[in-house]
């Protein structure tokens, strides 16, 4: 099934979107291509075609029981795989509603009062989903023009909780920098998490449907050659600390995701926000990545919070800039072995 849907582009895409709405199946495809931390699609999808209902369920098998302790990481995952399938939706005239549950949610899609919609904008919302890449690059420092900046505001969510909070001033960044070089440190430090990292990363000569290719965690092919025996191993631990603060450094702006509470509700809902906050950077030419390491390290968000001037708790810090584009892409297992679609009422 990933087939039928992967080699086609997004005008193509966007025909069989048009044709049978809504095809869950293209749906659930465009879902899956979400960012997930360490890239472990940590999602199972039931379709329910008579009454037009998505369940995106946890995979419990991709728990990763040091890098996320909490879960966190994997529910705002999950959150991301659900805002992909919101923005097509919403593009083809549905109105969408989700239902938590503790194992995951269910995605419900009804057609809109006013149901209209224009082939550009379902190609764009498509098109942004493929498009969209996390890029570990040292970034060039460039400022963001005005106008994008001021579309960028616009764009995030200013609401009580989920809060997204964009920083450009350049002390706010250096002080951000030299604590994410301290968490990463401490955070390598552990050699059960460096060895679960460790098994998610692809050697270049072994590309993998799950994890992260060697190429894209490391902008050469030397390092992408010795990135994993460097995490596995434990060397190069200050350096690799002061790589994390020459890319933070690196950044035009970061966006910094805060919740009132702590728990799934507040980790999917910063998953949604994280997603439209990567698709609408994407749609600006801007690259984004992300690092679980930092928010899981103990007082890290404490410390971040301090800082920015906020005692709501931190869940995603996203590095924006200018990079030229990745190597090495990360994968997806094909759809057909996470998707199961029943005939039968709920
Ligand atoms: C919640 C979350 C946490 C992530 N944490 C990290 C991280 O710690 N380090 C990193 O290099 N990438 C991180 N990523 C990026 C994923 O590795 C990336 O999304 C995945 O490999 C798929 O690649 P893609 O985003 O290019 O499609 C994270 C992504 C998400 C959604």
């Amino acid at each position: 099934m990933n087939n039928t849907f992967s080699k086609k582009s997004a005008e193509e895409l966007a025909e069989i979107a048009m044709k049978e709405t809504p095809n869950l199946k293209l749906l659930s495809y465009l879902g899956h291509l979400a960012p997930s931390v360490h890239n472990t699609q940590p999602w199972l999808i039931e379709i329910n075609q008579p009454t037009n209902t998505l369940d995106v369920k946890l995979d419990p098998s991709k728990k990763l029981e040091h890098s996320d302790p909490t879960n966190r990481q994997t529910w705002i995952s999950l959150g991301a795989f659900a805002q992909n399938i919101v923005y097509v939706a919403e593009s083809l005239g549905f109105k969408t509603s989700i239902e938590q549950y503790s194992e995951g949610v269910i995605l419900r899609f009804k057609l809109s009062e006013k149901y209209k919609f224009s082939k550009n904008n379902i190609v764009t919302a498509i098109d942004t989903i493929l498009e969209r890449q996390t890029n570990r690059r040292v970034f060039n420092g460039a400022n963001i023009n005005q106008e994008m900046y001021k579309k960028l505001q616009q764009s995030v969510k200013k609401g009580f909780s989920p809060k997204t909070i964009l920083v450009k001033d350049r002390s706010t960044i250096d002080k951000l920098s030299l604590l994410s070089e301290k968490a990463v440190k401490l955070a390598f430090s552990s050699k059960d998490l460096r060895h679960e990292l460790n098994e998610y990363i692809n050697p270049i000569l072994r590309p993998k449907d799950i994890g992260i290719p060697a190429l894209a965690l490391a902008p050469s092919l030397l390092e992408a050659l010795w990135v994993k025996s460097s995490v596995s191993l434990g060397i190069f631990l200050n350096i690799n600390a002061r790589k994390e603060f020459k890319k933070i450094k690196s950044a035009s702006a970061l966006g910094l995701i805060f919740t009132k509470g702590d728990t799934k509700k507040d980790w999917l809902q910063t998953g949604l926000e994280y997603e439209k906050l990567c698709l609408e950077l994407t749609r600006l030419g801007l690259a984004h990545s992300t690092n679980a390491v930092l928010v899981e390290a103990p007082d890290y968000h404490k410390e971040v919070g301090e800082i920015i001037g906020s005692k709501m708790r931190l869940q995603i810090l996203v590095r924006i800039g200018y990079a030229g584009r990745i190597e090495g892409r990360s994968g997806r297992v094909p759809l057909g072995s996470i998707l199961h679609v029943t005939n039968n009422p709920i």
